[in-house]
């Protein structure tokens, strides 16, 4: 990363003499400097404390230790965090491995967790879980590329410390799960995610027989993408059935599945492609094709007929004949992700702003040139007590079974945003953030927009008052976004952000983690 910037500030210095342009081209030698003070300004930014750990490196330096274990069997799990391959410093100490789902002595059944303790004594009163989706999708690739201690992001050459890792905010808990994701246990007994979140609490209640000391802590359940089904449904399940030790205060969501695909998928994709035309250069005879398409199909005044603050009613089902199954006719969101891999051959449906060349990743995704996926290595699975097995992020095994036949199946859960789960679990708790990127095309903003104007909760329908634009500020930036709070749920939408929001704007995803966990009274810094 070092070499690289210092490589990239050569070469705009050397620039301008060799091209000769002396004074006739003022205004290219000021781009250049801006260049220059932006690159300063980058590494201000990711730091200090990653340029003093390259300069010493594995310096006996960790994190100060917040917390000791009293049960022996904790021991069992330690990791050492001067010992983790690759990683060329001391990440200090932390926790891995499989626990069961259940204290039965039969239990085939184990989730893979990693814990990290907070590296801030301020900070130790919280823990805060953390699930990718999927469903099937590791939560390692949030620790690794998202928001853990340890940064081995996209085009990274080498794992560096993460200045914004919610360590530094509470303790954080990354849990694999279902049952058939990365490094878990046993097949796969769910058909729902009240199932699931049955099992995720017998996880959690053997995990806190063996690091009791965690017992009493504010709990906070967090995650992404499909986790808008697990994360409600995990925290509405704790709700409903008291006796887990630890204080649930409230859910944080990003980019979250939680309404048919319809709403979020279908009914704002030309409007988003449409807003982002620079990467969407199609020409006019399919512009005009897909108009017709979101013109017969009811989309195209649909948000500003509709999705008004407050509501004139429920919303209605369009391009569906009144399912949530869209007609083939009304397949907009398809045609516009197929045509558009074809002018930009690396579009990423996960964040649209990616042009030729991608990016490596060290995890296979969006692009595996690399030797390794690293916690497919067996030195790496030591490392982290994990089995010796073929590790994938996102699992081709079944995480759900079909209850007639106990073979794969589908989740026959219903969206969070379409039941009454997430008002329920928005009602019982302290905060419930959602956020959302802009750049994000798997799962458009604006079809959040539409779920939430159609729920109902603590005594009405959606925001009453306007979601006002630039109203989310992060210190630093300025203006970042769109946010709105009202009767326990604040949303957020992130400029530049696809689809993994703390990997790609670590700083706004970590500004309203400080707003969930009651360090501030607004997400905006
Ligand atoms: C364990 O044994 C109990 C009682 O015999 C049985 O009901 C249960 O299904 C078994 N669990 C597993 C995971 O095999
Ligand atoms: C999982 O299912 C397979 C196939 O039904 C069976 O052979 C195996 O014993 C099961 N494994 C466990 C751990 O229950
Ligand atoms: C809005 O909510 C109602 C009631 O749950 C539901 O019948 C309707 O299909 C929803 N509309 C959309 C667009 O999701
Ligand atoms: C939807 O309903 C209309 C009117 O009943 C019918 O003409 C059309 O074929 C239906 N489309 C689908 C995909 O079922
Ligand atoms: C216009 O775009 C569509 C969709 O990508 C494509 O099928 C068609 O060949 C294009 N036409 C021209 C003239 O490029
Ligand atoms: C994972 O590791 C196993 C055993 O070393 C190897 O056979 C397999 O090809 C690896 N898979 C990937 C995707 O790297």
């Amino acid at each position: 990363m070092r070499n690289l910037l210092l490589f990239s500030i050569a070469a705009l210095v050397s620039l301008p003499s060799v091209l000769g342009l002396g004074g006739a081209h003022e205004g290219l030698e000021t781009a250049m400097e801006i260049q220059r003070e932006q690159v300063n300004r980058m590494r201000t930014m990711m730091g200090t404390r990653a340029e003093a750990m390259n300069n010493q490196r594995r310096a006996p330096q960790p994190p100060p230790s917040t917390i000791t274990f009293s049960n022996p069997k904790a021991k069992e799990f330690l990791v050492d965090g001067t010992k983790i391959p690759d990683v060329n410093f001391d990440a200090g100490p932390s926790w891995a491995g499989l626990m069961p789902i259940s204290g039965a002595k039969n239990e085939t059944r184990k989730l893979f967790f990693w814990f990290w303790p907070t590296n801030n004594p301020a900070n130790t009163k919280d823990l805060v879980f953390w699930t990718n989706g999927g469903p099937g999708c590791s939560s390692l690739e949030g620790f690794l590329q998202e928001n853990g201690p340890i940064s081995w992001s996209w085009g990274q050459a080498e794992p560096t410390p993460n200045e914004f890792s919610w360590t530094n905010l509470a303790n954080v808990l990354w849990v694999e799960q279902p049952v058939g994701t990365g490094f878990t246990q046993g097949n796969a007994s769910i058909s729902n995610d009240d199932e699931l979140a049955e099992q995720l609490v017998g996880f959690l209640e053997q995990f806190l027989d063996v690091f009791s000391e965690l017992k009493g802590k504010n709990f906070y359940v967090t995650g992404e993408s499909y986790a808008g089904f697990y994360v409600p449904y995990i925290a509405n399940w704790i709700y409903e059935h008291p006796g887990l030790a630890l204080n649930l205060k409230g859910i944080w969501i990003a980019d979250p599945s939680l309404s048919s695909d319809l709403v979020q998928d279908e009914i704002p994709a030309l409007r988003f492609a449409r807003a982002n035309q620079n990467v969407f250069p199609f020409n006019s005879s399919f512009w005009d094709q897909l108009q017709h398409i979101s013109d017969d199909c009811g989309y195209t005044d649909y948000l500003d007929k509709f999705v008004t603050y407050p509501p004139k009613g429920l919303l209605p089902l369009v391009g569906t004949n009144g399912t949530f199954t869209v007609a083939p006719e009304c397949r907009i969101h398809s045609p516009i992700q197929r045509a558009v891999g074809v002018l930009n051959p690396v579009f990423d449906v996960y964040r649209v702003t990616d042009t030729f060349p991608n990016l490596w990743s060290v995890l296979g995704f969006p692009r595996s040139t690399q030797e390794f996926i690293y916690f497919n290595r067996t030195d790496v699975q030591d490392a982290i007590h994990a089995p010796h097995m073929e590790w994938q992020s996102c699992s081709d095994r079944n995480v759900y079974i079909d209850p007639a036949t106990g073979r794969g199946g589908r989740d026959q859960s219903a969206p969070s945003m379409l039941s009454n789960i997430m008002p329920n679990v928005i009602e019982k708790s302290v905060r419930t953030v959602v956020v959302h990127g802009l750049a994000d095309f798997i799962l458009v903003a604006e079809g959040t927009r539409i779920a939430i104007q159609n729920m109902t909760w603590n005594g009405a329908q959606g925001f009453q008052t306007p979601i006002e634009p630039e109203s989310f500020t992060v210190d630093g930036f300025g203006v970042f976004g769109n946010t709105h709070t009202e009767r326990g749920l604040t949303y957020v939408e992130f400029f530049y952000s696809g689809h993994m929001t703390p990997q790609f704007v670590p700083w706004a995803a970590f500004a309203t983690m400080e707003f969930l966990l009651g360090h501030q009274d607004s997400v905006s810094t």
